[in-house]
């Protein structure tokens, strides 16, 4: 594990509630049931992995939270409010919200910087604040080179950093990111990783991270979860949960290491 990327794990977080609270949550679509009264809670301040299988729910999970799907069953809490008939919009908004969705996420007809301005002028009045945050996002995502491509040209691993760059236009406090690591190489992988740790640092907010590069993934979480059919079957700090027999036989399998 990259010792450099997490140097301290939190283990016991100060704020007693949680900042995302699903209580007894139920996916259904149609008649398929996705998730099944699920309990699932993640602190203010934490980075928090959500692993899991494929078609297991996590993205699902996700838009829950965001309020793009319904639960058939069950609440979300989010600081200690209940949400779930709160619209999307409203939603994120109030409780700073931003989500990295898993496919997608920005507008194919429009350049980097047009991405990323149209994001910055629901969320920045002032105009010349507005074009210093875009620069200093682009410089943050060395997306330098490519600020005036429409997103459609982009490489896979380029999009995935404009995606998260426009995730970052607002002041955020629940970071939801579905599959950041995807298509970026190594180096650009340890950079997301850096980001993320020091936006918990420093700016103190709450991160979830589902993704299937699992190592990338658990050297910069404090704690992380395994769902399987429809349920968390374990939970714990990286080390623990590779150690875990549930989470190896429903995710890991034998002999992963981190
Ligand atoms: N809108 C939808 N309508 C019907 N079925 C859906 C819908 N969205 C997801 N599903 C189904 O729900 C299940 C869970 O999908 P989901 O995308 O949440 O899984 P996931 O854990 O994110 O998987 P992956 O690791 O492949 O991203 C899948 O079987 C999928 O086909
Ligand atoms: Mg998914």
């Amino acid at each position: 594990m990259n010792i450099l990327i997490k140097k301290f794990r939190i283990k016991s977080f100060k704020e007693e509630k949680p900042i995302i609270d699903l209580k007894d949550l139920s996916i259904h679509y149609g008649n398929r049931q996705i998730v099944e009264g699920l309990n699932l809670s993640i602190q203010k301040s934490e980075i928090c992995g959500l692993l899991g299988p494929n078609g297991a729910g996590k993205s699902s999970i996700y838009h829950c939270i965001i309020g793009l799907v319904k639960p058939s069953y069950g609440k979300i809490f989010i600081n200690g409010i209940d949400v779930t008939d709160i619209p999307t919009h409203k939603r994120c908004s109030k409780f700073g919200i931003s989500w990295v969705p898993q496919y997608g996420g920005s507008w194919a007809d429009l350049t980097v910087f047009e991405n990323l301005l149209a994001i910055a002028e629901l969320h920045i009045k002032n105009k010349e604040q507005r074009v210093t945050k875009i620069n200093n996002l682009i410089r943050k995502f060395e997306l330098q080179n490519v600020i005036k491509l429409k997103s459609k040209y982009l490489s896979g691993g380029q999009v995935r950093k404009l995606t998260l760059a426009m995730a970052m236009v607002k002041d955020t406090k629940i970071l939801i990111l579905d599959e950041p690591f995807a298509a970026l190489d190594p180096q650009s992988v340890r950079m997301i990783q850096q980001i993320i740790v020091s936006l918990q640092m420093f700016e103190r907010i709450s991160v979830s991270i589902s993704d299937h590069s699992s190592r990338d993934l658990l050297s910069c979480v404090d704690n992380a979860m395994v769902l399987s059919e429809g349920k968390i079957v374990a939970k714990g700090t990286p080390q623990e949960l590779v150690n875990n027999t549930k989470a190896i036989q429903a995710y890991f399998g034998e002999g992963f290491k981190i």
